[in-house]
């Protein structure tokens, strides 16, 4: 299980700090959630400020796109070369264009699927992605529950995946934490986003830890 640490639930009057801090403690990716306060009814970190999250990181950014106008954000982000992008499959007319477009700026695409959209959606695309995040909370917010219908359709996408993609990763986000991580794993996910379980510990290292199963 690879481990990406949401930045959302961190301080973010120590931003540098705590960016640091996640990569020392052995993270595998720098989880970065973009909110528009249109397609997700909160807002959160434009392309100044994860500027400077890239600089701090010494890990590689996945950026979560949850906004409207996806190709303005990802000409927005593209510059800070993330490792992956992803964007949400409800808010798009042209995914395949999309997902053609951010691996044409070098970037591994991914599509996120929100609790209600099923694995199905994304069938026709499976071919050309590097990754697929399933949502496990509704997104907008650090700290939610995790909704368990998602385990089912993780189960469903894991079949579509080995048949038609075996490279492209699965990845969970939201409400993530020691207590699922077993199981999520065993239901077929390969990489982990968990913000409010990581920054709420007294050591990230022994979290980051605790979800490298
Ligand atoms: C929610 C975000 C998540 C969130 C996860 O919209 O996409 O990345 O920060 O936070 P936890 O792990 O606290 O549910
Ligand atoms: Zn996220």
């Amino acid at each position: 299980m690879l481990v990406a640490p949401s930045i959302l639930s961190a301080d973010f009057g120590n931003l540098e700090r705590d960016v640091r801090a996640i990569c020392d403690a052995g993270c595998d990716f720098v989880h970065v959630d973009v909110m528009d306060g249109h397609f997700v009814p909160n807002m959160t970190l434009g392309p100044v400020v994860v500027s400077a999250i890239a600089k701090a990181a010494t890990k590689p950014l996945d950026i979560h796109l949850m906004v409207q106008n996806n190709t303005f954000f990802v000409d927005l982000f593209a510059p800070l070369k993330p490792e992956f992008i992803s964007f949400h499959i409800e808010e798009e007319k042209n995914p395949h264009r999309l997902v053609q477009y951010i691996r044409s700026l070098g970037i591994k695409p991914a599509v996120v699927l929100n609790p209600h959209t099923p694995a199905e959606a994304i069938e026709y695309l499976l071919e050309d992605l590097d990754m697929v995040l399933v949502m496990s909370v509704n997104p907008g917010f650090g700290g939610q529950k995790f909704i368990p219908t998602v385990v089912e359709k993780i189960q469903r996408l894991k079949v579509l995946r080995d048949r038609i993609n075996p490279n492209c990763l699965i990845e969970i986000d939201g409400g993530v934490g020691s207590s699922n991580i077993q199981m999520l794993a065993s239901a077929g996910v390969d990489v982990c986003v968990a913000g409010s379980y990581v920054f709420t510990a007294d050591d990230y290292k022994t979290a980051i830890d605790s979800l490298h199963v």
